[in-house]
């Protein structure tokens, strides 16, 4: 039995959240979007620190959708500069505290600046393993489960991988998430009770919890609120609890 199939009881390990709500905050202190949007990445090292102590090793958190190009042209520009700030802002204490920086979603449609700060932040980060911090920048898990496929099939193609061996585990092997255990439970704050393109594939069997605090309020009780909630559930995995 793998990890992920194994009924347990306890703390999850890995924890996704959808971090919603940064628009609304600052609404209601009358101010504009991007004014919420830096408030919430106040917050990331807050959560990304009170992991160790509530058991999580993996946490993946996701900044932004292949749908959120869709904002207006100052949110989408004030988004991607405050991600080149904040990467640059904390790669140090990042790696300092332990914590291991992975990026998963589509890079082509970032700027060349921004990706070059991705890819320093991983390497620099690479010898960490208190945490797994896993940022989800231009992801949608539609886009990766179809690039994924496109990877495959060029693996069969190019005659490095039989069809007849395409299984869940060969899929899995070609998402962006390849080296994470699948997600034990995701967080969404604000209110909002669905997906939005996150993490479909890997999410099968995972707890989630709607949680109506928006995300610049997100604190480490908050956190370890819900995780303690989380220990109180019954998973089962298709079988029968006992
Ligand atoms: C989440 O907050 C952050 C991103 C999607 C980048 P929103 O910007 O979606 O905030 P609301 O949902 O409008 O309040
Ligand atoms: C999901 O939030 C994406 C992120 C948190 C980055 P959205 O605010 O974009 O989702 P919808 O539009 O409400 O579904
Ligand atoms: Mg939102």
């Amino acid at each position: 039995m793998t990890d992920a199939a194994s009924p347990t009881t306890g703390g999850p390990r890995h924890v996704a959240v959808i971090m919603d709500g940064n628009g609304r905050w600052a609404r209601a202190r009358g101010r504009p979007r991007l004014f919420g949007h830096h408030a919430g990445a106040k917050r990331v090292r807050e959560v990304v620190n009170a992991c160790p102590d509530l058991g999580i090793k993996y946490l993946t958190i996701f900044a932004f959708s292949t749908e959120n190009w869709k904002r207006t042209q100052t949110e989408v520009a004030g988004l991607m500069s405050l991600f080149r700030r904040y990467i640059t802002k904390e790669a140090r204490a990042l790696r300092d505290e332990g914590v291991r920086v992975r990026f998963i979603g589509d890079r082509v449609r970032l700027d060349d600046k921004l990706i070059k700060l991705m890819d320093e932040l991983e390497e620099l980060t690479a010898g960490n393993d208190l945490v797994h911090l896993t940022i989800a920048l231009n992801y949608g898990s539609r886009d990766e489960v179809a690039r994924a496929i496109q990877r495959l099939a060029y693996e069969v193609a190019e005659g490095g991988l039989d069809p007849a061996d395409v299984n869940e585990d060969t899929l899995t092997r070609f998402l962006d998430t390849h080296v994470l255990p699948d997600p034990d439970l995701v967080i969404r704050t604000s209110g909002e009770a669905r997906i939005s393109n996150f993490l479909l594939w890997q999410s099968a069997y995972a707890e989630y919890e709607f949680i109506d605090t928006l995300w610049p309020d997100f604190t480490r009780d908050v956190f370890a609120e819900v995780v303690a909630g989380y220990g109180k559930r019954d998973r089962r995995f298709g079988a029968v609890s006992g």
